[in-house]
């Protein structure tokens, strides 16, 4: 199994930061674009899209493909998400491990699933019809939780990657994810990171968080803390070099303080290879 070659660290294409973006050659490696944004295609966004992809790496990230849902697979969305791709040559496609309604029914928000047997067969059959139809492995990632079934009989990490090797797909591990759903179920984030295999990680997200006392809310709004941080730093380790990107989509800040934080974490990178590369000398 061959992930693809990283593509360095990079930020989410969002409309605040359409100018910066333009008006020179940054010092980021490539975007992520929210998908559904750019579909119907036409007016700012998509030409927008066209600049930036003459000049960086793309990668689509969807939120509607309601993979783990009990209603049919959308194929309207995803013959118009195949269409998109197909103009913008994203290095990969990925979309939630969760399900955004049910009976017709958007909900519009990330629900959880119960990590059983029923479950997993039922996702990864899902994603591999979706593979088939979009021509290319898909890449999956990692939900923030907020509530747990009684019903669950494995961890999310034995869930994650089990669903992988069964669907033969991809993950976008999400750091802040990991620790979000560490903390709101009481379980050791490092377990998790360490638990998935290395070469079906194709991407890293990382992002801050709202801390509401007795939960942590993956709100896209703060800067990184710095237990996301340290927890980036082990699956860096673990990892070795993935690409990673920063995920902000609400209190925007200076675009300078995201580029502040995307240096940061090209430091983390570069000041583990530099102790892998002591240790092995
Ligand atoms: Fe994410």
């Amino acid at each position: 199994m061959t992930r693809p070659a990283p593509l360095g660290f990079g930020l989410g294409l969002r409309p605040t930061y359409y100018d910066e973006i333009l008006s020179k050659r940054q010092n980021i490696d490539w975007f992520e674009i929210i998908s559904e944004n750019y579909m119907t295609g036409g007016g700012r966004p998509s030409a927008t899209l066209e600049r930036v992809r003459a000049d960086y790496p793309i990668v689509m990230h969807g939120v509607s493909m309601s993979l783990a849902s009990t209603d049919p697979l959308d194929f309207d969305y995803l013959r118009d998400l195949k269409a998109l791709a197909e103009r913008i040559e994203p290095a990969w496609v990925s979309d939630h491990l969760a399900w955004t309604g049910v009976h017709g029914v958007n909900l519009h928000d990330l629900l959880p699933i119960p990590y059983t047997e029923e479950a997993l067969a039922h996702v990864a059959e899902r994603i591999s019809r979706v593979q088939d139809f979009l021509g290319r492995r898909l890449v999956v990632e990692n939900a923030s939780t907020y509530v747990a079934f009684r019903e669950s009989r494995m961890s999310e990490w034995t869930f994650v990657e089990e669903l992988a090797k069964r669907a033969d797909c991809l993950l976008l591990l999400d750091i802040n994810n990991v620790f979000v759903s560490s903390f709101n179920h009481d379980f050791d984030a490092a377990e998790f990171i360490d638990a998935i295999s290395v070469d079906r990680v194709a991407q890293f997200h990382l992002a801050g968080h709202t801390d509401s006392g007795t939960h942590k809310i993956d709100t896209h709004d703060q800067p990184i803390c710095e237990d996301v941080w340290a927890l980036y730093e082990r699956a860096r380790r673990r990892f070795g070099n993935v690409s990673a990107m920063i995920e902000r989509d609400d209190n925007f800040p200076p675009f300078g303080d995201l580029l502040a934080e995307l240096q940061r974490m090209r430091d983390i990178s570069a000041a583990v290879d530099a102790e892998k590369a002591r240790s092995a000398a």
